[in-house]
């Protein structure tokens, strides 16, 4: 699928977000290797906390329907910013177990603009399982 292919299963997943707390949109898409399509989007909770965020939820329902990171192909995250949107700091720590260190994460704004980056750029020198042996 070519990029702006994938930017558009983000944005149509920003359509689905639950989120009257923030108002605030988010949208994510996956593309694995067999060309398949997984999608997150924000879903917030009175109890806040309990909110989570579009990249685990489309991280989540890849791995729920037997995906792995060596299957991951691209990440598209798209939000109703200026800016590229930036994953929060939790959302980089599951990234940074659940994806490959070099697949391609595709960051957009709603202008259209976009940063192309990886997990080890966006969150270097992770905590890992390893780190606890
Ligand atoms: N949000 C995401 O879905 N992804 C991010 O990386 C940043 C924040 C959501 C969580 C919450 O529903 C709303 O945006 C405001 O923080």
């Amino acid at each position: 699928m070519k990029e702006e292919e994938l930017i558009k299963k983000a944005v149509e997943a920003m359509g689905l977000s639950y989120s009257p707390y923030s108002n605030f949109k988010v949208g994510a898409a996956l593309e694995t290797k067999d060309g398949s399509i997984y999608q997150g989007t924000n879903i917030e909770n009175a109890s806040y906390p309990l909110s989570m965020c579009a990249e685990r939820n489309a991280l989540y329902n890849a791995y729920c329907h037997g995906v792995t990171k060596e299957d991951i192909v691209c990440l598209c995250v798209a939000a109703d910013t200026d800016e590229p949107v930036s994953p929060c700091g939790a959302c980089r720590q599951v990234m940074s177990e659940l994806l490959s260190e070099s697949t391609p994460i595709i960051l957009t704004s709603a202008k259209g603009d976009k940063k192309v980056t990886t997990i080890k750029e966006l969150l270097p020198d992770s905590f890992k399982g390893e780190d606890m042996k």
